[in-house]
């Protein structure tokens, strides 16, 4: 596996790939790598010829300049792990190399970052679309590899690649947890022994909640109130948001339940000053 420092470099070795007709497969991270990364990095090795991860903590992404500076780095032990999991580049760039320069461009998504992540980490998405598309210039895969632990995320990566033409396959791996329900999270390296104890409830509110979606028997805003209820009997975990949105526009689900339509029942929350999010999807009958 080559370590790529430059974006030049990565460029360089981008060109030679595509001069060979290789198939390029893409997965950005921000490292601390888990189980929930190298599925993803296992999925492109099978789909593609060569893969590259980038292992990248991109500033303009973070609203809270505490949770930057607080974000796990662990890049050797990432290194160790991404050699046996399919990976043929690791892209590890300083924030220099990202931007060389202050970004003037501004992203807004409309309705879509309106809701959840995008209406309670302002800019959060417009840093995510800029790091995206800049890896996605300097790497120009095939395809580009996102995990559903972050529906939003992926949801507007995919409006991105529409709106912007770039010529990639999004694709998107199911959530991998913890035996216990807990999504894998880089934050969840931060946890202390006492909040860690505490995280399944989330899960486990999830699923309550899916059960009651799957009834259909009390109007989304019951449902809404019963989940945040559950989750308020647990003092260790403050709810920031529990929404029922429609999976495809993750616009709030206000009009009641729809034969067919996939509900996203999605989920953020403090445990000693880790947030952490969540969700899980039902497809009604
Ligand atoms: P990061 O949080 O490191 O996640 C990298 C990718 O792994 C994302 O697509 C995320 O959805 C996926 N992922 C994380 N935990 C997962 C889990 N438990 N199961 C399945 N997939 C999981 O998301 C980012 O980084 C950044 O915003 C990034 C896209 C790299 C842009 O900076």
């Amino acid at each position: 596996m080559e370590i790529l420092q430059s974006a030049a470099a990565l460029q360089a070795q981008t060109e030679i790939w595509r001069q060979n007709k290789l198939r390029v497969g893409l997965v950005p991270t921000m490292g601390a790598l888990h189980e929930g990364h190298l599925q993803l990095v296992r999925a492109a090795a099978r789909e593609n010829d060569v893969v590259v991860v980038s292992v990248f903590v991109n500033p303009t992404q973070f609203n809270n300049p505490e949770d930057f500076r607080l974000y796990p780095r662990v890049p050797d032990a990432d290194a160790e792990l991404l050699g046996p999991a399919g990976c043929t580049a690791l892209f590890m760039p300083s924030v220099e190399q990202m931007y060389p320069q202050p970004t003037v461009l501004r992203f807004d998504f409309g309705s879509l970052e309106q809701v959840m992540e995008g209406e309670h980490r302002p800019g959060h998405f417009h840093g995510v679309a800029t790091v995206v598309s800049k890896l996605f210039h300097l790497s120009r895969p095939h395809r580009a590899y996102f995990g559903q632990k972050d529906l939003q995320q992926v949801t507007i990566i995919r409006q991105l690649v529409a709106d912007l033409s770039f010529d990639l396959e999004v694709v998107a791996y199911p959530t991998i947890r913890e035996t216990d329900g807990l999504a894998m999270s880089s934050r969840n390296r931060r946890l202390s022994p006492e909040a860690r104890a505490v995280a399944p409830r989330l899960y486990q509110a999830l699923m309550l909640g899916a059960g009651l979606v799957q009834q259909q028997q009390h109007a989304p805003q019951a449902v809404e109130q019963t989940v945040a209820q559950f989750l308020t009997t647990e003092p260790a975990i403050q709810l920031e948001y529990f929404t029922l949105a429609d999976a495809q526009t993750l616009q709030p689900l206000t009009t009641g339940w729809v034969a067919g339509r996939t509900v996203a029942l999605c989920l953020a929350a403090h445990l000693g000053g880790v947030r952490l999010i969540d969700n899980v999807l039902v497809t009604l009958p």
